[in-house]
């Protein structure tokens, strides 16, 4: 072979130059290497001969150098799935977790009983983020009315992108610092089920600088105060936006449930159950009126 003429770099080739250089496991290469050239897992098979193109393989070695400096899959390929939706996210979200799935199943069980009366049904979720509860009750349950806030603009713009990537018509978005604005409306808002995964970490834990979490909006994190800030402000002020016999949701840290369950055992919560998720890890509250 000429010197000089080293040969072009292959899909193979680059994916297993870059394994070496960086440590990264295959699997994630593999992803990165669908988003830099637009293939599928398939494409990826049977390209894996072909020149890779000088534009994607800057593009590639770029995402597999924000990958070694730990910066989440999800925000590197702009995706997450969520309920088996792709829902875009990116710095300005939290990306959406699996336990979240469960807290929209907690909230469809419910509204399921109210829908199959036909009765008109609303839903509010306060810190939309990235839209994920809120688009996903919209979808399982299309004539639900849902409300979503959150305090960031930027979050919205990426909730509502997701809502109409997605498909979901029913929903309106709203920019609220928790309840300011919503509460004393008239006609007054009222809501059938309130869902909330708030920001619940405290503002000293050692977490808010490992991992993923470097790398997500502080905002949508920690209450920069103990944790339990907003479980409180849910609990002090949903009962005025609950129609009667109407309920609260809330997503919560592993050691919190005892202290959440405190915030909402108060008139008039009737009743406040603490529930696990599917790992047995208790995580959800659910109180009604
Ligand atoms: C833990 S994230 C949850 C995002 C999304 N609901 C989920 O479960 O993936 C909390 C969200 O609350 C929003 N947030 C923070 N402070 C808020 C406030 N004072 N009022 C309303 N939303 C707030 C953040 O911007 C963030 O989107």
């Amino acid at each position: 072979m000429n010197k000089g003429h080293l040969p072009a770099p292959t899909l193979q080739t680059t994916l297993q130059q870059t394994r070496e250089e960086t440590g990264l496991p295959m699997g994630e290469l593999r992803i990165l290497m669908c988003h830099a050239t637009g293939l599928n897992k398939v494409g990826l098979v049977s390209q894996s001969h072909a020149e890779l193109p000088m534009d994607q393989l800057s593009n590639f070695k770029a995402l597999a150098a924000r990958r070694q400096a730990g910066e989440p899959i999800a925000y590197l390929v702009e995706q997450k799935e969520f309920y088996s939706r792709p829902f875009f996210v990116d710095h300005r979200v939290l990306i959406p977790r699996p336990e979240t799935e469960e807290l929209v199943e907690h909230a469809l069980v419910f509204l399921q009983k109210r829908a199959s009366e036909n009765l008109l049904t609303r839903v509010l979720d306060i810190g939309t983020g990235s839209g994920a509860i809120a688009i996903t009750l919209a979808l399982e349950n299309p004539i639900l009315e849902i409300s979503a806030t959150d305090i960031s603009a930027d979050a919205l713009w990426v909730a509502q992108h997701n809502a109409s990537a997605l498909g979901a018509k029913n929903i309106r978005f709203i920019q609220a610092d928790l309840f300011n604005g919503l509460l004393n409306q008239t006609p007054p808002l009222a809501f059938d089920r309130i869902c909330s995964n708030p920001p619940s970490i405290e503002n000293n834990d050692p977490h808010l600088s490992q991992g993923d979490l470097r790398f997500e909006p502080p905002h949508a994190l920690t209450d920069q105060g103990d944790g339990l800030r907003f479980y409180r402000a849910i609990a002090q002020h949903s009962p005025s936006l609950l129609r009667a016999g109407g309920g609260v949701i809330v997503e919560h840290g592993h050691t919190q449930q005892a202290a959440v369950m405190a915030c909402f055992k108060q008139a008039p919560f009737k009743h406040v159950q603490g529930l696990p998720d599917l790992a047995g890890t208790p995580r959800f509250v659910y109180a009604h009126l």
